[in-house]
């Protein structure tokens, strides 16, 4: 159903944004120009591509809008949603001509760039189709890097990132010891904040799990979380109970993103157990650490995306983990669909003026200490084969497992 929203109410729907989407439907260049802060970019043609990614759960409120009342992209755009099945669909019909007449402010990507020449020249015209998530846990960096890079897809978030996010750390520097309840508070929070700076490859938030944890239990705490933003991606460690929680939770129609994944068997599981999925399921090979034990992580992910080419396009490959600049770029050379990258490497690539492969890049498989890494051969495996019948032992992931549990209780957690 669609019912018709005031500026006054859309005003006080931006002041607690969490429980709205509120959606531009104008073409990308116009939204770059202006927009109502915290609006996302859908354009009309790109709904039935875009909307699922922008706004995941169908029974969120979606207020759209466009240039103003003779326009009628948005009454268009909120017929398409509602045929795709969002419920609540409000439609502002001033759109931005109203807004702008009542001086309100607009974000706009030219006016910040405006604002410094360097910026001009390296914004991306040739933006790369992979997504670019920044890999942290504090929103300060999340403005920072978005305003470095002009735009910024996602963001990716786990317990030791939460951890060291700064407030958090103040308040355990100064002796303060969270509870299993503030802490909570914290990671939603920092999310909230996170969530309206960042574009429609939204926000991973993890779910506390050890060896015990059932996927009950995971899905449990999924729920919850997804709850805090409206672009939330829920992740659950690449172990059966883990595969068990994604296979429940894109039941419910959520999004999931697969974490600490270290093989391309473990990858074969996350796309059989998430077949239902209607909409896009996250992988997430952890190359930097493949790396570190001389395994070479990018040979990992380009397994991966050769044994996706058999599939129905379902999950995407999520490149983690990245530690260095040709990480990133071999992963746009893989065409990976998305990379999640810690802040520093984003500085160096927006440094770099945001550069892309040339058709003469050459990935150089070398360690650390430039020795060749070890070839990771493919495997055939059957991706119509249920979830259960691939190895998902990896010890990585056993150990990864173990360190996000450690962070958690030891920096977090009250001494019991
Ligand atoms: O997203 C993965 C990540 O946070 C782990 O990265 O560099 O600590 O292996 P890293």
């Amino acid at each position: 159903m669609i019912t018709k929203i005031t500026r006054e109410e859309l005003q006080q729907k931006l002041e607690h944004p969490k429980r709205s989407v509120v959606l531009d439907v104008l073409s990308p260049e116009d939204y770059r120009l202006a927009h109502i802060p915290g609006a996302l970019n859908l354009p009309r043609d790109q709904v039935r591509t875009l909307a699922s990614d922008l706004v995941a759960r169908k029974d969120l409120e979606v207020i759209v809008y466009s240039a103003g009342p003779a326009c009628h992209a948005s009454e268009n755009v909120a017929d398409q949603l509602t045929a795709m099945g969002y419920t609540d669909v409000r439609h502002y019909a001033g759109g931005k001509s109203d807004w702008l007449q009542s001086g309100l402010p607009v974000a706009s990507e030219e006016a910040r760039n405006n604002a410094n020449a360097e910026e001009i020249e390296t914004m991306p015209a040739n933006k790369p189709m992979t997504k670019i998530l920044l890999d942290g846990g504090d929103p300060d960096e999340t403005q920072r890097i978005r305003d470095r890079l002009g735009f910024l897809d996602g963001q990716t978030t786990n317990p030791t990132l939460v951890a060291t996010n700064p407030d958090v750390q103040g308040r355990i520097v100064s002796g303060h010891r969270l509870s299993i309840g503030e802490q909570k508070e914290e990671y939603k929070r920092i999310v909230q904040k996170i969530s309206p700076l960042i574009g429609s490859g939204g926000v991973s938030l993890e779910v506390f799990a050890d060896f015990n944890t059932t996927a009950e239990q995971m899905v449990s705490q999924g729920e919850e979380m997804y709850s805090w933003i409206p672009n939330a991606c829920i992740k659950y460690p690449c172990i059966p109970e883990g595969l068990r929680a994604a296979k429940i939770s894109v039941e419910r129609d959520m999004r999931v993103n697969m974490t600490l994944c270290f093989s391309q068997a473990q990858a074969a599981a996350v796309y059989a157990a998430t077949k239902s999925s209607k909409q896009p399921v996250y992988v997430s090979p952890f190359v930097g650490r493949l790396d570190d034990r001389g395994d070479d992580g990018m040979q990992v992910v380009r397994n991966i995306k050769e044994m996706y080419r058999q599939g129905d396009g379902h999950v995407h490959v999520l490149v983690a983990s990245v530690r260095k600049m040709d990480h990133l770029l071999y992963a746009f050379a893989l065409s990976a669909e998305l990379a999640t990258v810690p802040a520093k490497i984003l500085e160096e690539w927006a440094a770099g003026k945001l550069a892309v492969p040339g058709k003469d890049f050459v990935y150089r498989p070398l360690g650390k200490n430039g020795k060749p890494l070890r070839p990771v051969p493919y495997q055939q495996l059957d991706l119509n084969a249920s979830w259960e019948t691939f190895d998902l032992k990896h010890e990585l992931t056993d150990k990864e497992i173990r360190k996000f549990v450690d962070d958690y209780r030891s920096t977090l957690a009250p001494a019991a």
